[in-house]
């Protein structure tokens, strides 16, 4: 039995039906069922639990032979954050693995390092140095940037006013995969015992400014409104005012002026050269795929 803890998400919606067809067994935990009834209409298991409470994934894990992490506390959907979800949660997994006996695949993220700038990646980096010293068998999964999750946060406000959103100046590269591309891998990270106690780096084919990806989003929806751009000091005064009293908007102004600041490209070779089986799947593409 496979446990996907973030089944419900953009990696794992993409996630979920690749493994069922292999003929897998696979169990999504989530905070809320309602979210996951696409998914048990496949045949596949729903149990409620949250990573922050070790008595719900205790009771979701069992019978596991591995478990997939593939959830974030980034957008503070349900009180949660990096290091509640991320950092915690994650070791709370770790935990619940290591009691049912079963192998954990990590999501994280590329450059996930104890003193990076973005509060994720250094609970990235924690849930990491946690799962290499759990002793269980593991695998890492480090992504870059998702295309689909930027596309849409970037052109939501397509629908309301026509304008495209974009960071800061925007144009500064970034590297940004297709989730369908990480679910590929992490399809194969979980299948492949010879991936075990390895750190796996994807990144899609190519380094782009959110200025690049506005054009690509305009093109691929036919609507060439305005482009508005939320400038540095906006940013800045966001992330300041709203620590207190919204951290999730305050981490998301920090994210945000860090993308438009930090190097954030990425050289796909080498993960593409070794597995050249992978989609490699680009910007327009994928855009394609998400309006249809
Ligand atoms: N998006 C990106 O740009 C990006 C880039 C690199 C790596 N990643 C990593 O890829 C993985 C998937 O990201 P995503 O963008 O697909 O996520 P997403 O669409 O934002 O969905 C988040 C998922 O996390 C689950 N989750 C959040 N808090 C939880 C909690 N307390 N207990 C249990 N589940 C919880 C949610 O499940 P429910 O709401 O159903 O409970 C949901 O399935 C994450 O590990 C993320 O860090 C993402």
């Amino acid at each position: 039995m496979i446990v996907i803890a973030g089944g419900t998400g953009t990696l794992g919606t993409r996630l979920v039906p690749r493994l069922t067809r292999q003929g897998h067994a696979v169990r999504v935990l989530t905070r809320d069922p309602a979210r996951a009834r696409h998914l048990a209409e496949r045949g596949v298991e729903v149990a409620r639990g949250d990573v922050r409470d070790v008595a719900s994934i205790d009771r979701v894990l069992r019978g596991a032979d591995t478990v997939i992490s593939a959830v974030h506390g980034f957008t503070g959907a349900g009180g949660g954050s990096p290091a509640t979800v991320d950092q915690a949660g994650n070791a709370n997994l770790i935990g619940a693995a290591a009691r049912a006996g079963a192998a954990l695949v990590l999501v994280s993220v590329v450059g996930a390092s104890p003193g990076h700038p973005i509060g994720l990646f250094r609970a990235k980096h924690a849930a990491e140095e946690a799962l290499r010293a759990s002793g269980l068998p593991w695998t890492i999964v480090r992504a870059t940037a998702f295309m689909e999750t930027w596309a849409t946060i970037m052109g939501r406000p397509l629908q309301a006013s026509g304008k495209v959103l974009v960071f800061g100046h925007g144009d500064n590269p970034i590297n940004f995969v297709s989730a369908t591309d990480v679910a590929a891998l992490v399809e194969l990270a979980v299948t492949d015992p010879g991936l075990r106690d390895q750190v796996l780096e994807i990144g899609g084919p190519d380094n782009l400014s959110f200025n690049q990806v506005a054009v690509i989003l305009q093109e691929a929806t036919g609507r060439h409104g305005t482009v508005r751009h939320i400038p540095r000091p906006a940013l800045q005064a966001m992330a300041w005012l709203t620590t207190a009293i919204r951290p999730a908007l305050a981490r998301q102004a920090r994210a945000a002026l860090a993308m438009d600041t930090l190097d954030l490209t990425f050289d796909p070779a080498p993960a593409r050269r070794a597995f050249p089986g992978l989609p490699n799947t680009d910007m327009p593409l994928a855009l394609k795929e998400l309006l249809v």
